[in-house]
């Protein structure tokens, strides 16, 4: 019963990543078509971020998806990187582009994700897409909150008139979680690690969603009875293994559903980041012959 409330998002993601790949052959195949390709972009050696490119790659080449990698050292100058975009931006052969975050201190990640063309932010930071997102006519969504969602849809959560509450407030997570649930109905509170008495809002959530990165910041007292759980944060421990914001069998007796770390939201953002991937490449054949 207990390990019934724990949710598989491997699973899911590797259903909706078959699912791809299959759509992906068909459609090139039958349109004579080059693959979706995705650019990837990793500045310095971060090891978090060499492990999260590596796998986006192999992901993307094992369902169809062409992968251009580069890698900079951490010395690279904004302007050497503005332009390296501004050329992938009008390479018709790729699709989308993704920057991993983070970036070196002397580049600042808004210029960088305001010179990514808007039809290849597969991310969904730009602007652009943040406003479309916001207006609730959204195109490329970012793939962790997109990844949620679908989550919860999986689950056949219905969010009209539940209380949402999201524990974060990053452009990557939080905002864009943020504008999802309430262009889905929900009643949305927007706390972060810092919020005073934050278990006076986490307590009332139906739907809580946590992107800390502070190891068991949530308890069993954080909690409402009956709740669905999102755990986004990940957080590495001195044993070397992974571990969300939630202390999970703390609050497993409580709650109705939540998402491990490893193994949760995880797989699902990449599994959507090739979503985008796709949409990005379809929107482009779709433009061509319009
Ligand atoms: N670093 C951590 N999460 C993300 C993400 O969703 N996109 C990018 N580009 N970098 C990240």
């Amino acid at each position: 019963m207990e390990n019934q409330k724990i949710l598989n998002g491997s699973l899911l993601a590797r259903k909706i990543m078959k699912n791809l790949a299959v759509n992906i052959d068909f459609y090139t195949r039958k349109n004579k078509l080059r693959k979706p390709a995705l650019c990837t972009i990793l500045v310095g050696n971060n090891s978090a971020s060499e492990i999260y490119i590596n796998i986006k790659n192999k992901q993307a080449t094992n369902i169809g998806i062409t992968n251009i990698n580069f890698n900079f050292n951490k010395e690279i100058s904004e302007k050497e990187l503005i332009n390296l975009i501004s050329k992938i931006n009008r390479d018709p052969q790729i699709d989308g582009i993704l920057v991993q975050l983070p970036l070196p201190r002397q580049i600042k990640t808004e210029k960088i994700f305001e010179t990514i063309i808007p039809s290849k932010d597969v991310d969904g930071f730009h602007p652009n897409n943040v406003g479309l997102l916001s207006i609730g006519k959204p195109i490329f969504v970012p793939c962790t909150p997109k990844g949620c969602m679908v989550l919860l849809k999986s689950i056949n959560v219905n969010l009209i008139g539940k209380n949402a509450v999201i524990v974060g407030r990053s452009n990557i997570v939080g905002k864009p979680m943020a504008q999802l649930l309430i262009n889905s109905g929900a009643t949305v509170t927007i706390c972060n690690s810092k919020t005073k008495n934050l278990k006076d809002f986490t307590r009332n959530a139906d739907i809580l969603i946590t992107a800390t990165g502070i190891p068991h910041l949530i308890q069993a007292d954080f909690v409402k009875p009956n709740s669905v759980i999102l755990d986004v944060g990940i957080s590495r421990l001195a044993n070397g293994g992974i571990t969300g914001d939630v202390d999970t069998y703390a609050v497993l007796p409580l709650i109705k559903a939540i998402t491990p770390v490893p193994g949760g939201i995880g797989p699902m953002t990449l599994a959507m980041l090739m979503k985008n991937t796709w949409i990005a490449y379809k929107k482009y054949y779709l433009n061509l012959s319009s």
